[in-house]
Parts: C-alpha cells; structure tokens; sequence
C-alpha cells in the first residue's frame, strides 16, 4: 500500500521532468490572494480593446503561441530589442506579430493595481483566451496562472522553434514533439487559423513555382489557386493578406478542417495535415464544433504550460516590453 504510493508518486514526478505534467506548478487563480481582481481586469480591458479591433483575437492568439514556442510561455516574444540585442521580434517570421500596445496598456491597469504582481506571460495567455472567447460571451478554455517573465529574447532563436509554413507532415510533427506536443495537439491548434489572414509570400510559390518548373501545388484545389493568383499576382508579394477561412477570417469556428478537406488550406503546412492516416482522420474529427472546442480547451492547456518559469525563477516584469 505505502510502496504502491511511492511507485505513483515516483511515476508522476518522472512524468514531470519529462514534461509530460500538464500545466507543472501553474494553478487555478494564482493572483487570487494577491490581485483578487487581475483575471477580471484581463478580460474587461480585452473585451473593450477586441470590441475596437476584431483582428485582434488573432493577433493574441498567435502571439501567445510564439511566446510559448520559444523559451516557453514567459512573455520573451515581448521585450523589445535593445543596442545590445536584437529580440525575438524582430526575428524573420515575425511577420503581423502584433497586439504588443494591448498587453502593455493591460500591464499598466494591473501595475496600477498591484505593482509587480501579475506576470506579463499570464496576461499573454489569459488575453490570449479573453480575446478569442470574446465572440462567444463565455470563457473557451481554462489558463492556469503563475508563470514568471524570462529575462532572455534572442532573434536567432526564433527561426529554429517557430515551424515554418513550408513544413511537411514529418517536420511540424517533430516541432511539436521538442515542446512535448502531440500529432493530436498539432492538428488540434493549427485549427487556430480558423481566424486571422497570411501573407502572400508565404504561399505563392504553391501558386507559381511549386517545384521550379513555374508549376501549381497539385495539393490545392486548382479553382481556389485561380482565386488566390487574382490577390497575390507575384511570388515576391510581401504586403498583401489573404484570409485563411475566406468569408469567415473574425469567427473561431471549425471551418478551417472543411477548407483543409477541400483541399483549400493555405500554406503547405495546413495542407500537410491531410498527408498522414492518424492526422487525416483528426481533421475529420474536429469538423465536430462540440469536439474541436473541448479538444483545443485541452491543446491550449498544454501549449499555455511549455516550459513555463514558476516559483521563484524569473521576474515579474514592471513593463512588458522590458527586463527589470
Ligand atoms: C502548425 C504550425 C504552424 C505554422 C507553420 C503556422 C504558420 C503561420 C503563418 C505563416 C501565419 C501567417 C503569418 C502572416 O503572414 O502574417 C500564421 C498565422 C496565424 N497563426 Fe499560425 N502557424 C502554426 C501554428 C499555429 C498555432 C499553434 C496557432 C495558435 C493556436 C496559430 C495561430 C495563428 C493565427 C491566429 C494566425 C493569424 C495571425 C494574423 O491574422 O495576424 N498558428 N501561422
Ligand atoms: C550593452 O553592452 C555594453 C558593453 O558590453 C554595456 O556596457 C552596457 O551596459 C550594455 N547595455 C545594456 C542596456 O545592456
Ligand atoms: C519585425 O522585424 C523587423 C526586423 O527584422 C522589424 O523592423 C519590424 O519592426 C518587426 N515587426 C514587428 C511587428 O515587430
Ligand atoms: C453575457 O454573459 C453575461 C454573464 O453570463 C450575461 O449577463 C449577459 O447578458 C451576456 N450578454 C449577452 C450580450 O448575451
Ligand atoms: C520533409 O522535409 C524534410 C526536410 O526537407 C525532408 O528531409 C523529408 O524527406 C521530407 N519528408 C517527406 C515525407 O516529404
Ligand atoms: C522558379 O524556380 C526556379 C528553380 O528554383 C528558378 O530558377 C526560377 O527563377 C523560378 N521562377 C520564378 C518566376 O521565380
Ligand atoms: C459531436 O461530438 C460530440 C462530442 O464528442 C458528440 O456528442 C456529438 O454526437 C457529435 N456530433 C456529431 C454530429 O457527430
Ligand atoms: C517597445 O518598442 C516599441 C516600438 O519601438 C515602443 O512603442 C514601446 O514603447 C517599447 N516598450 C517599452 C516598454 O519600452
């Protein structure tokens, strides 16, 4: 009985250091003794910045999963470069990283509040979560609370941790694998380009020169390359946006699985998915609303807890922006 205990126990802490514990030392409501009203200030501030702006849940979103993809989610996608460094954002494929202003006027209610408590990485995931949610008047996942600000941003770590939209099946699932992420929650959070557009230079060559030869992506449906060739007329296009769920781009919806079904995903990455049995049958799924919402709840749990700096390691940042 008391050795079984002790197997269990040893069990999950070697679950843990292989980081496989889902959310570590994060828990419920960490600010709950020390800003009661942090959680409520996030959401209020969000809500009021996404009423002005629709785009922004996609700007959160994706900046949220950057955070967490490079030295974890400790909000070092944040802090601006410096004489001395050159930052994660300004890294290559930081392409429409935006949503910065926002996090920092959040950040400056909450030091007003109570200075020096409340990280600027669990504003990202909680602001991440309020903005996306906002649509629904609900609250579409759970952010467990107590990651610390890191006090390191490299732009020359970007390019190895960020997937890039020309990955096949074998290197996304790989990626995702070095942050303990599953096929599962691979096709799960690609779901997230539900909403938000993507920049022609990033997909054209699907369009135009496919394989050197001034070919198409037989992978893509040939009507919707037609339409995508009338937005992005060259292959060195790098201003212009196309939505990645055409007509619906504001709405968190399960309409980017039917698109990847019709052969319609954007990038290589998107259409990938489609390449493997297991992440086939996954999409199939997740054209289930009920499913994908309850299994994105899930795979934003676990992305939300990479990594993450805990207890007494790291800072509390004072500006987002930068190191104390
Ligand atoms: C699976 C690997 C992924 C790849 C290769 C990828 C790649 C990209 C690329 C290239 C863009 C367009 C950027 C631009 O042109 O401005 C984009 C946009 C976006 N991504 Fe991903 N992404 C991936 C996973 C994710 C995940 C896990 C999330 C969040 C859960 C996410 C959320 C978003 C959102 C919301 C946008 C729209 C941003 C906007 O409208 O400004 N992506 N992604
Ligand atoms: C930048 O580097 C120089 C020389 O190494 C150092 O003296 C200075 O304090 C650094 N500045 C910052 C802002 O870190
Ligand atoms: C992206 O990085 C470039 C430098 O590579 C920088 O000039 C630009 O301001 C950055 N964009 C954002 C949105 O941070
Ligand atoms: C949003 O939800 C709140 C609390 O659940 C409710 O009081 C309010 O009426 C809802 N607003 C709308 C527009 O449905
Ligand atoms: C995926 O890309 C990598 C790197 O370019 C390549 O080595 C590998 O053969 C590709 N895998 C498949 C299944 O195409
Ligand atoms: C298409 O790719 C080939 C081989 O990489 C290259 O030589 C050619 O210049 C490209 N065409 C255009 C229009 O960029
Ligand atoms: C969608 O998934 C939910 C939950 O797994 C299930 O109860 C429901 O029957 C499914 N709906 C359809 C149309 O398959
Ligand atoms: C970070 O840089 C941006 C753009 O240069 C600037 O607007 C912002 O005030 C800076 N943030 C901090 C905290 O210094």
């Amino acid at each position: 009985m008391k050795s079984r205990q002790f197997v269990l126990l040893l069990c999950l802490v070697g679950f843990c250091l292989i980081g496989v514990c889902q959310g570590g030392n994060l828990r419920k409501k960490f600010y709950k003794d020390t800003c009661s009203r942090a959680e409520d200030i996030i959401k209020i501030k969000t809500w009021q910045h996404v009423s002005a702006n629709p785009q922004l849940p996609s700007k959160l979103l994706r900046l949220h999963f950057h955070d967490c993809f490079v030295r974890g989610c400790d909000a070092s996608v944040l802090i601006n470069s410096t004489a001395n460094n050159t930052a994660e954002k300004d890294a290559i494929p930081n392409l429409s990283l935006s949503g910065y202003d926002v996090i920092e006027d959040i950040k400056a209610e909450l030091e007003a509040e109570c200075p020096g408590v409340v990280s600027c990485a669990d504003i990202l995931a909680l602001s991440a979560r309020d903005s996306v949610s906002f649509q629904f008047n609900n609250t579409m996942w759970e952010v467990l609370t107590g990651r610390r600000d890191g006090r390191v941003s490299l732009a020359s770590e970007v390019l190895t941790n960020i997937p890039a939209p020309f990955f096949n099946f074998t290197q996304l699932k790989q990626n995702f694998q070095n942050k303990g992420l599953t096929v599962h929650d691979l096709v799960v959070l690609s779901g997230g380009h539900t909403i938000g557009v993507g920049h022609c230079n990033l997909f054209s060559i699907r369009l135009y020169n496919f394989t050197g030869r001034g070919d198409q992506d037989p992978s893509l449906d040939p009507t919707y390359a037609a339409f995508l060739k009338t937005k992005c007329q060259s292959l060195s296009d790098t201003t212009t946006t196309v939505e990645m769920d055409p007509g619906s781009s504001l709405d968190f919806d399960t309409d980017y699985y039917a698109i990847l079904k019709g052969n319609k995903g954007l990038f290589q990455s998107d259409a990938a998915l489609l390449t493997n049995k297991g992440a086939n049958n996954i999409v199939s799924e997740l054209t289930n609303q009920t499913k994908f919402f309850t299994e994105f709840a899930q795979s934003m749990k676990r992305m939300g807890a990479i990594e993450v700096l805990t207890g007494e390691v790291g800072e509390v940042r004072k500006k987002c922006g930068v190191i104390n």
